[in-house]
Parts: structure tokens; sequence; C-alpha cells
């Protein structure tokens, strides 16, 4: 099935916007500032887009599976591929409907999961893709008004309420459930918050 890939145009010039970039390295260094990652770990990067954040994380890690349902961004991630400082391997699925065999250390992801409707479907094939003692850190924006994208084709989430989205991790299974706010997104009309989620299995 053909399906429409909303970041087609985007993709193009992703890399170029530095907001965008330096969010991805704070949420990146908060990251490996609350979690032991390790040289002999495997992650997945969901929605990893042109690797913004995969970049920065992976000079920790040994592997990082790139997952995204975008062709364009993944062909803008293979484009930097060689760059990156451990191994990767770009996977291209849709976690709203493909379930993946594949067990991880850990799943890392930015701004991506308020692009999925049903977000406990979604914890739950997250939980199912993690190993002994797995962990998640997903970051994504605070509750908005639905004016952070200029566009909001593909946006299922205006952000997320930080009680519901532990509610929804606890069902799924997670444990040691953490928030903490890891950047500050200025746009002209106002500013957006982007938290840090933390939980393990
Ligand atoms: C806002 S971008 C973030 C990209 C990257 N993480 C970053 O911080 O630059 C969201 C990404 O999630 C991907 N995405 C959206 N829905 C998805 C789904 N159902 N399955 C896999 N990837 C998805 C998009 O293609 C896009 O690359």
């Amino acid at each position: 099935m053909n399906q429409i890939d909303h970041f087609e145009k985007k993709s193009k010039s992703w890399d170029m916007n530095s907001t965008r970039v330096i969010n991805a390295q704070t949420i990146a260094t908060s990251i490996l500032e609350s979690i032991e990652v390790n040289d002999s770990m495997s992650l997945i990067d969901f929605g990893a887009g042109t690797g913004l954040l995969s970049y920065f994380v992976a000079p920790k890690v040994e592997k990082i599976i790139a997952i995204d349902n975008s062709p364009s961004m993944l062909e803008k991630f293979k484009e930097k591929q060689s760059e990156f400082a451990c191994d990767t391997q770009v996977l291209q699925a849709d976690l709203s409907i493909d379930t993946l065999d594949i067990k991880v250390d850990g799943i890392i992801s930015s701004m991506t999961i308020h692009h999925l409707l049903d977000t406990k479907a979604l914890f739950d094939k997250l939980y199912s893709m993690l190993g002994d003692k797995g962990f998640i850190a997903i970051a994504d924006l605070d509750s908005e008004d639905g004016s952070f994208h200029s566009d909001n084709t593909g946006v299922f989430h205006y952000g997320f309420d930080r009680e519901e989205l532990k509610a929804i991790a606890q069902a799924s299974g997670f444990k040691d459930i953490s928030f903490q706010t890891v950047s500050h997104i200025k746009k002209p009309h106002r500013e957006f918050t982007v938290f840090l989620m933390i939980a393990s299995i």
C-alpha cells in the first residue's frame, strides 16, 4: 500500500533549521545525563527522521536502529550514515500499523509520538521491543493550543498532558516513570516546552 509521506517537502531542509538541531542536541544531552548507556547497547530511535537525535547519542552506544515511515526523511539519514559514531540501521516502518520482531536495550524518540493517534497501542508496541531492563526516553511537546505546527496534517495530538501520558505508559506496563522539561522552543507568537519522559520495563 502506498502511504502519504507527510515529510517529503520538509525533509530537504530539515537539518538547516538550527532550532531543530539545538533542540535535538539538548534532548540527547538530557537523555545521556539521565540514563546510563554504554557501548554495548543497541537502541531504536523511533521517528528518527534525518537522524538529528541519533547523531548526538551515537558516540555512547554500539548501534542505533532508525525507524521511520517517511522514505524522504530516511534518505537524508542515509546520506549522513557514514558520519554517525556508531553502527546504524535504517528501517522503514509505520509503528501505527507495523509490528517489529526486534529487541533492543532502549528506545529514544524526539518530537514523534504526537504523529500517532493511538498512544496506548504505541506504548504497548514499544514495551514489546524492549529486552531486560529496557528503557524508553521520549521527548515531545507539552500540551499546546495547536499553533506549534503551521499545518496540522498528520498531527494527532497538540502535545501531551504529562499525567495523562504517565497513566497510559503505566497501563502498558512501564515503571519508574519520570518527566523533566528539557527544551524551550521559541516561535514568533509564543514559546513551547518540550518534556523528556523516561521509564523502564
Ligand atoms: C517531527 S519529526 C522528528 C524527527 C526527528 N526525531 C527529529 O527530532 O528531528 C517526526 C518524525 O516521525 C516520523 N513518523 C511520524 N509518524 C510515524 C509513524 N507512524 N511511524 C514511524 N515514524 C513516524 C516522521 O516521518 C518524522 O520523520
